[in-house]
């Protein structure tokens, strides 16, 4: 499983599928019956960029969606798709890349994973770019601030700074709704939970759950607002992977109904699910 798998191992595998495709694209493949796409095992017909692997593109940290812990990657996300790489008889594996190229469906296109689980929203913007899963987790933006600042809400940010994370609805809503704030952009959620910590920024904003997440060990800082932005999570697929959607689709409707998606979301958030 991928709890037990080294990062440092993942991030290197995933090279290699990149580069086979564009050396397909350019035509100088050998032509020959080789191909890296291994047939997955049962009576399914998905094709996975790693053979005997399903491999994960996510965004880390984000915690407790994925996260390392001592050199493993866990998290609700890497707990459901664990489900659909059990039915395929493989492994997990998850490759840490930046969340921007996630988004864009750009590391799919490239083959340098075969689904994205990161507590990614569904947008219409992002469907264009690659296909989602139905949906299998509610979120909404959320501000981040030191106790005591005065900051809680955007009105109360003008002319202070507000970290964002790149490409995600976080920098949207921000882009679009905060005024007279100075937006400081930050590649991943670790690098801006740091800038809020040590006082590089004012506040930080980012979905609700990871949030939520941190203020329970950082007890100086509170989640001050949330916005209603009626997210979904989403996860994804290249577009047009039908076989391995569908796959996905099974498993999130068979987790919900089984209580095994109950289980799994009160082991990462010590509760059962309001509404899921
Ligand atoms: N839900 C937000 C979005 O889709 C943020 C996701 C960030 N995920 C991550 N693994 N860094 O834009």
């Amino acid at each position: 499983m991928a709890r037990r798998t080294k990062l440092t191992k993942l991030t290197k595998l995933a090279v290699l599928p990149a580069l086979t495709l564009a050396m397909a694209l350019a035509g100088c493949g050998d032509g020959g019956g080789e191909t890296d796409e291994g047939a997955a095992g049962g009576e399914s017909n998905v094709q996975l960029v790693n053979e005997g692997k399903l491999t994960t593109c996510t965004g880390l940290p984000y915690k407790p969606f994925q996260y390392e812990e001592g050199g493993d990657v866990v998290g609700f996300d890497v707990d459901l798709v664990d489900l659909v790489a059990e039915d395929l008889g493989v492994e997990q594996e998850i490759v840490d890349t930046p969340f921007d190229g996630i988004q864009s469906g750009a590391d799919l296109n490239a083959g340098k994973c075969d689904l994205a689980a990161a507590g990614m929203t569904i947008t219409d913007v992002r469907e264009k770019n690659l296909d989602f899963s139905d949906p299998y987790f509610e979120a909404t933006q959320a501000l981040l601030a030191k106790k005591g600042s005065g900051v809680t809400d955007l009105a109360s940010l003008s002319g202070k700074k507000l970290a964002v994370q790149n490409g995600t609805t976080g920098f949207d809503y921000a882009q679009e709704n905060a005024k007279d704030v100075e937006l400081v952009n930050f590649e991943d959620l670790g690098l801006l939970l740091t800038a809020v910590e040590t006082g590089q920024v004012d506040a930080g904003i980012n979905d609700n759950g990871v949030l939520y997440d941190w203020v329970k060990e950082k007890t100086d800082f509170e989640v001050t607002t949330e916005f209603d932005t009626g997210e979904e999570y989403g996860i994804g697929v290249k577009t047009g992977n039908k076989a391995l959607l569908e796959l996905i689709n099974k498993h999130i409707a068979e987790a919900k109904s089984s209580g095994k998606y109950d289980e799994i979301y009160e082991k990462w958030f010590g509760k059962a699910p309001e509404s899921k």
